[in-house]
């Protein structure tokens, strides 16, 4: 289930439209204040930035938080907080964006491809709560964009993310290097997610 806010552009520049989707467990929702504590911590914590750059200091995610404001973090189209949906609290954030084309790692030449990326607390892996918001926000997007390829990218060593890639039916088409590791692009068709 999902609701659109604003009049979208069918094409490869957009993104879902829709600013809250709700599945089985999760509501995934605009970032709020009550938020902060869990950006904080998903930002700080040194397992799940293992494969992301490492954690950044809980003093420059402070500021960063206090001058855009937490309600801004998820202003641009396509990024949510995925929140419990039974006590609203903060489990995550998901964002489905176009890949920059400036960026190496890309299926098609002109790059802007639709890309999921996902992080959770560390208290909340191992539950299933990732696939069942990628599956969503993926379903959402499926119903008000044409078929077009979708991408995972993500370190080969994060095997956690890789898996959840592959649960989600992307499949790796190549690998490349990139922040001193090797990163592997997974992809998949978007009506792959279109409810049967
Ligand atoms: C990548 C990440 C989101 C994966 O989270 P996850 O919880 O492992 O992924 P899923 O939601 O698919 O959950 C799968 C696990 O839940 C278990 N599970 C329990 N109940 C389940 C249910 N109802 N449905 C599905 N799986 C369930 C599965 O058995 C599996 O367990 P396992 O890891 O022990 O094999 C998480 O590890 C993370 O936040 N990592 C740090 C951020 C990061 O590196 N992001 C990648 C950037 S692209």
């Amino acid at each position: 289930m999902h609701t659109p806010n604003s009049p979208h552009t069918v094409g490869t520049s957009a993104t879902l439209s829709a600013t809250e989707i709700t599945s089985a467990r999760l509501r995934l929702r605009a970032a709020r204040d009550v938020d902060r504590d869990g950006f904080i911590e998903i930002q700080t914590d040194p397992q799940v930035r293992l494969h992301l750059g490492g954690p950044r200091p809980r003093s420059v995610v402070e500021q960063y938080l206090d001058t855009l404001g937490v309600p801004r973090v998820t202003d641009k189209p396509g990024t949510f907080v995925i929140a419990d949906r039974a006590t609203d609290h903060l489990v995550g954030t998901l964002l489905l964006h176009r890949r920059p084309a400036d960026l190496p790692g890309h299926v098609i030449d002109q790059g802007g491809e639709l890309e999921l990326t996902y992080v959770l607390r560390r208290e909340a892996w191992g539950a299933g709560l990732a696939f069942e918001a990628a599956t969503a926000a993926l379903r959402a997007a499926a119903s008000e964009l044409p078929d077009q390829p979708v991408l995972i990218v993500t370190k080969t060593a994060n095997t956690r993310s890789l898996a959840l890639a592959a649960r989600l039916g992307f499949r790796p088409v190549s690998t490349f290097e990139a922040y001193e590791a090797e990163q592997t692009l997974a992809m998949t068709g978007l009506h792959s997610f279109l409810a049967g």
